[in-house]
């Protein structure tokens, strides 16, 4: 296959920064050379270095003076949920009962699967983003076209279809048995097929019966290397109610718990209410609390303390994601700007290193996955995108008096979205340009 070598200013995370002027946590490389092929980095570092290495006929593309950075990964969004964005509602369960269920009703239909596919990759492409852990709806046919398409795009992708077999109207739900056997159909279809992984997804304890926990935990046990999703303590009222569905429990976490589905393979939306009891048994096992602060200002779920999780004794693994269609926006850089508002009104400081961090390496790492994803290591996957902080009139009128890095990171943060990426690179080849 061609090389293709990018040119411009690389940055890419090892640590987890521990301030804004922890240099040792990133490599940057002001006049960066990228080389890619088959889908790789095969060389990474100074343009004339990485240049004298390439083949005599390999594609120069310069995207000086631009960003060069991993792709970006989101960590927790909904397939089905592309026409629920917008949605006017009080809160979650309103919202959810509303617009969000008889909307996933329509994933029966393959070929409605099929189009809402084909946007929702063209999205994430258009955003910078390229992994993403989503949830399907509870039809097979909505992983089927999830699947199918991540593979046609030769994208790494996570996904499952959800388990649901009560509180929802019936054409959204399975049993216990159905949710088992289909997830196992899926795995033998898609797992490891392209660059597909598929993810256990028990939807939540309010949609599911003991009896499907029970399912969830027998797949949990006979595929402990895959991924497993739900969501968390992310709405008041959800708690109580989840809470009074499983009395024996000691709490939500403990729910989870006790159906063998908290390990570190877990990636638990929202987790915004958890109480000192729970962040210590997340800690314990090393589960995730994946943070998507768009959806939560926008259902008014509450303040997730992102910070506080961070700095315990016994800390959290975090991600960061989207929600869409909960969350408002596709981008990354969207998502982390309402996380920063977010530590703001909680008093705390989340500083542009650790966004950027989050969105790469971070959420890598908590994917199990930065062998792969999230860097540009040589020997991972060549999936990166190209950022320009001076995107649009009034980006470009800031940039004028931008000296660092980490106010040029900030500020495409604060204004940026999908104009701010140039191109998003999947394993190795020019997408965003090619929508
Ligand atoms: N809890 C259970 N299902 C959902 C969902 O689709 N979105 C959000 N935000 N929370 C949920
Ligand atoms: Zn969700």
């Amino acid at each position: 296959m061609t090389q293709t070598l990018l040119r411009g200013r690389l940055l890419s995370f090892v640590s987890e920064p521990q301030s804004l002027t922890d240099s040792e946590s990133y490599r940057y490389e002001t006049d960066g050379g990228l080389l890619m092929d088959n889908g790789v980095i095969v060389e990474s570092g100074p343009y004339a270095e990485v240049e004298a290495k390439s083949a005599a006929d390999a594609v120069e593309i310069d995207h000086r003076p631009h960003l060069i950075m991993p792709g970006f990964i989101d960590m927790h969004l909904h397939f089905p949920q592309m026409q629920v964005i917008a949605s006017y509602a009080a809160n979650l369960l309103e919202w959810l009962n509303t617009y969000t269920f008889p909307e996933e009703c329509r994933f029966v239909e393959s070929a409605h699967a099929q189009r809402i596919a084909t946007h929702f990759y063209d999205e994430l492409i258009r955003h910078g983003t390229t992994t993403a852990v989503a949830y399907c709806s509870v039809h097979k046919t909505s992983a089927d076209a999830f699947f199918a398409e991540a593979m046609k795009r030769n994208m790494r992708m996570v996904g499952g279809k959800v388990m649901m077999d009560r509180n929802a109207p019936q054409g959204l739900l399975d049993t216990p048995q159905m949710g088992y056997d289909e997830t196992r159909e899926i795995i033998a279809e898609w797992h490891g097929k392209g660059r597909n992984h598929v993810a256990i997804t028990p939807r939540f304890a309010i949609t599911s019966t003991p009896q499907q926990m029970e399912a969830t935990q027998a797949l949990a046990r006979e595929f402990p290397d895959l991924h497993i999703q739900t969501h968390l303590s992310e709405n008041h009222d959800e708690i109580k109610f989840t809470c009074e569905l499983y009395p024996d429990a000691i709490d939500y976490t403990d729910i989870y718990a006790r159906y063998g589905l908290l390990g570190d393979k877990t990636l638990f939306g929202h987790c915004i209410h958890l109480s000192e009891r729970e962040a210590d048994a997340m800690s314990e096992a090393s589960a995730i609390a994946v943070h998507c602060p768009t959806s939560n200002l926008f259902l008014g779920s509450g303040l997730f303390p992102l910070k506080a999780l961070m700095r315990r004794d016994k800390p959290v693994r975090i991600g960061v994601a989207t929600d869409i269609g909960g969350g408002s926006s596709y981008s990354m850089l969207r998502t982390m700007d309402e996380a920063y508002k977010i530590q703001q009104l909680l008093g705390e400081r989340l500083n542009p290193l650790e966004s950027y961090y989050l969105m790469t390496l971070g959420n890598a790492r908590s994917l199990s996955l930065s062998d792969r994803i999230g860097t540009l290591d040589k020997g991972t996957d060549a999936d990166v995108v190209v950022l320009n902080a001076a995107a649009t009139p009034g980006m470009a009128l800031k940039m004028e008096v931008v000296k660092t890095l980490t106010e040029e990171l900030f500020l495409l943060q604060t204004m940026g979205d999908d104009r701010a990426i140039v191109e998003t690179y999947v394993a190795g080849v020019a997408a965003k340009g090619a929508l």
